[in-house]
């Protein structure tokens, strides 16, 4: 195992449209400026298992039924298999990792989204990380509005949604809150992000709390 401090593993959260893509791709670029061996990934995603889970759960069609079990299980799968396949190697040879959602994921989406127990989820996302877990989590948070404004905007411009976006209001509320009680369970952990910022200054507030926690 890793020591703890030496852990350069940051995972982004937040609504769907808060800006997660688009600020991991400032922040590999900005690492990456300073020669720095950058690993990032997307959950569900990025190994050849994770992207087929990835497509399934995306997928939004009256034939495909997923029960939230079965949802919870397939996103563990994913996390299960990138932690193995691809967190512990890039660990090992002390590069970054940037994860575009991790195991805060689950905790928002299934434990304060879909209502599973928050004590059972840490369960699960402990066997599926190997007990790993972000050394920093950032949060964009975002109202609910100005996340649907955003996701529209870029389904104007790419054509494409998804099934977990056809979730009600409420629904991205209890997501939210979660988030906000992660914020204030590990403070030093998880930093909630204002996101309704620019781009910029968004970028300029998660690169001050990067170079202060990992000494850069
Ligand atoms: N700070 C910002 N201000 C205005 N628009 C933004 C900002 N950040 C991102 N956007 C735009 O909002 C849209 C959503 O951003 P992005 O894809 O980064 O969000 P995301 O959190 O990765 O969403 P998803 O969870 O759906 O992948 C994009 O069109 C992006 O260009
Ligand atoms: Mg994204």
């Amino acid at each position: 195992m890793m020591r703890e401090e030496l852990l350069r593993f940051i995972a982004f959260e937040g609504s769907e449209g808060a800006g997660k893509s688009t600020q991991i791709r400032r922040l590999e670029t900005r690492l990456l400026s300073l020669g720095e061996p950058v690993l990032t990934i997307r959950e569900p995603g990025s190994t050849p298992l994770g992207e087929c889970l990835r497509r399934l759960l995306k997928e939004s069609s009256p034939e495909l039924a997923i029960a939230p079990e079965s949802e919870l299980f397939l996103f563990l799968a994913s996390r299960a298999q990138v932690v193995r396949q691809a967190v512990q190697p890039a660990l090992a040879k002390n590069s970054w990792i940037l994860s575009d959602r991790f195991s805060d994921s689950t905790l928002a989406y299934q434990g304060g989204g879909r209502g599973f127990s928050p004590a059972l989820l840490r369960s699960l996302n402990d066997i599926a990380c190997a007990g790993l877990s972000p050394k920093l989590t950032f949060v964009l948070d975002l109202s609910l509005p100005e996340a649907l404004a955003r996701i529209a905007q870029r389904k104007r411009e790419s054509g494409q949604g998804d099934r977990i976006e056809e979730e009600t209001a409420e629904f991205f509320e209890r997501v939210r809150s979660a988030y906000g009680d992660l914020a204030r369970l590990e403070p030093e952990r998880v930093r909630l992000i204002d996101a309704s910022r620019s781009v910029d200054e968004v970028a300029a507030d998660i690169w001050e709390i990067v170079s202060c926690v990992f000494g850069l």
